[in-house]
């Protein structure tokens, strides 16, 4: 009998003792590229559904998603208003080309001006991250006539040509050399000061001092932009010590130079603010954004632009553009999510999880568990950083660990997953990211999870 549809091809070539495995599965293992893996050991779960803070695989096991996806699921699977907002637009006018205006795209760009910082009043958009960056520095070099862009060692910028290479971690060395002009500069780390500091205090002088002297060498009007997370997200959840982003904007200023805030993952609500920048009342000059501007329901990225940087691009025309840039679905989507987050208090919910659940949870789990060295966040942002030794603060995991050097995290992880919580997880840290709309009871579910699985850490540490 010949079987026609996905997976067919298989049925002919697995073994007797092989499990029965999804079409889906079949398929991916056969057909799907995955981004950053090396393919043939990749043993994906196959998401059937999800609702919420939750999904299940093909074989109804459910999960609950502390990594919110890839930190872009802010409001959730299946919000009924995403999906029937989604569904509406799409009936109407499913696609359309940036030179024309609609009505999607021009709501979704008033509504991210209304609540970008300052002054920001100007939309540009993408189709994601990576390719904000891009613009946001492209526009800064045409506006400032210069060419240098300094970035954080600690970061993530994206992963196209330009972003990767702005790109601080590890990520970046295989696409090296690329284009030039990046220059790197270390941003503050308490935990682990670059600067010996001891306090808050100190690391963020003395960051800025270190910041002064890279702007020294590299001279300063040569400068286009100084381009940071405001919270640094996969590289740690580096919350910046107050008057840190003041500090650089003030530099900036004395400079000429633009600053780029980088707000794709700290963005919209996952801070507990529109934008992370809101909490030190710091007003950037271009603002990047993607992921929780709409829940990655619709690919979805942009620019918000000062009216300076704007004014550059009146008479003279603005050299770049993209297909789908302002994809009628994709600001749909973002007009119904700034919609709740209005209508269902997301800010003050994301608030809320982080002062009175996540925070206070996991600074009780570093009580008893010799494997956490440093808990921080904010909102529904948080990093629990584990260690070998309190004391020396050696990582639980080497820099950049691979195979057996990562196997306490690998460990970890997998305990977490099998008592159905997915924690996002980086090299010694593991991330606790769930949507803004979990309630506490699933957040306090989640966290006792990862309380059991965390004795698996503490077999790794010494001390
Ligand atoms: C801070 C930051 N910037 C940029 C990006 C790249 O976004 P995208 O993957 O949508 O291109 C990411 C993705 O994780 C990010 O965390």
């Amino acid at each position: 009998m010949t079987t026609v549809g996905p997976g067919a091809a298989h049925e002919g070539t697995r073994s007797p003792t092989e499990p029965t495995r999804s079409p889906a599965y079949v398929d991916d293992r056969r057909h799907v590229f995955h981004s950053w893996s090396a393919q043939a050991a990749l043993d994906p779960v196959v998401v059937a559904g999800g609702d919420g803070a939750w999904f299940w695989d093909d074989a109804g096991r459910r999960y609950l998603d502390f990594s919110s996806q890839l930190i872009f699921l802010n409001l959730g699977h299946q919000h009924p208003r995403m999906v029937e907002a989604i569904t509406e637009q799409v009936a109407v006018l499913a696609t359309v080309a940036p030179t024309y205006a609609n009505a999607a795209r021009s709501e979704a760009a008033r509504l991210i001006a209304e609540r970008a910082p300052g002054d920001l009043d100007r939309v540009f958009f993408t189709s994601g991250g990576t390719e904000a960056n891009e613009h946001a520095v492209r526009m800064a070099r045409l506006h400032t006539g210069r060419h240098k862009v300094l970035t954080m060692y600690r970061s993530y910028h994206g992963a196209t040509s330009g972003s990767i290479v702005a790109t601080g971690d590890p990520r970046r060395w295989p696409s090296e050399p690329g284009p030039g002009g990046y220059v790197k500069f270390l941003g503050p780390y308490p935990y682990r000061s670059s600067f010996w500091s001891t306090s808050e205090d100190e690391e963020c002088e003395r960051a800025l001092a270190h910041l002064d002297q890279v702007l020294m060498f590299e001279g300063p009007a040569n400068v286009a932009a100084v381009m940071l997370e405001p919270v640094v997200g996969t590289n740690g959840v580096l919350v910046p010590p107050d008057g840190y982003l003041a500090g650089v904007r003030e530099r900036c200023d004395r400079h000429g130079i633009v600053m780029i805030a980088d707000e794709v993952m700290s963005g919209f609500g996952r801070c507990g603010e529109w934008f992370a920048v809101d909490r030190w009342g710091v007003v950037p000059d271009l603002v990047t954004f993607a992921k929780g501007v709409n829940s990655g329901y619709v690919p979805l990225g942009g620019v918000a632009i000062s009216p300076d940087i704007a004014a550059t691009f009146a008479d003279r025309p603005y050299p770049g553009g993209l297909t789908y840039s302002g994809h009628p679905l994709a600001c749909a989507a973002a007009v119904a999510s700034i919609g709740i987050f209005e209508d269902e208090g997301i800010l003050a919910r994301a608030r809320h999880l982080g002062e009175k659940v996540i925070g206070p949870r996991l600074s009780a789990l570093a009580e008893h568990h010799p494997s956490v060295g440093d808990v921080r966040g904010l909102g529904c942002f948080w990093a629990v950083e584990l260690v070998k030794d309190r004391a020396s603060r050696e990582m639980l995991v080497p820099f950049n660990a691979t195979g057996a050097d990562a196997r306490p995290m690998a460990e970890l992880l997998a305990a977490c997953k099998s008592r159905g919580v997915v924690p996002f997880t980086h090299f010694n840290r593991l991330h606790v990211c769930p949507p803004l709309v979990i309630s506490d009871e699933d957040a306090h579910a989640g966290l006792d999870a990862i309380d059991e699985a965390l004795t698996i850490a503490d077999r790794w540490a010494t001390a």
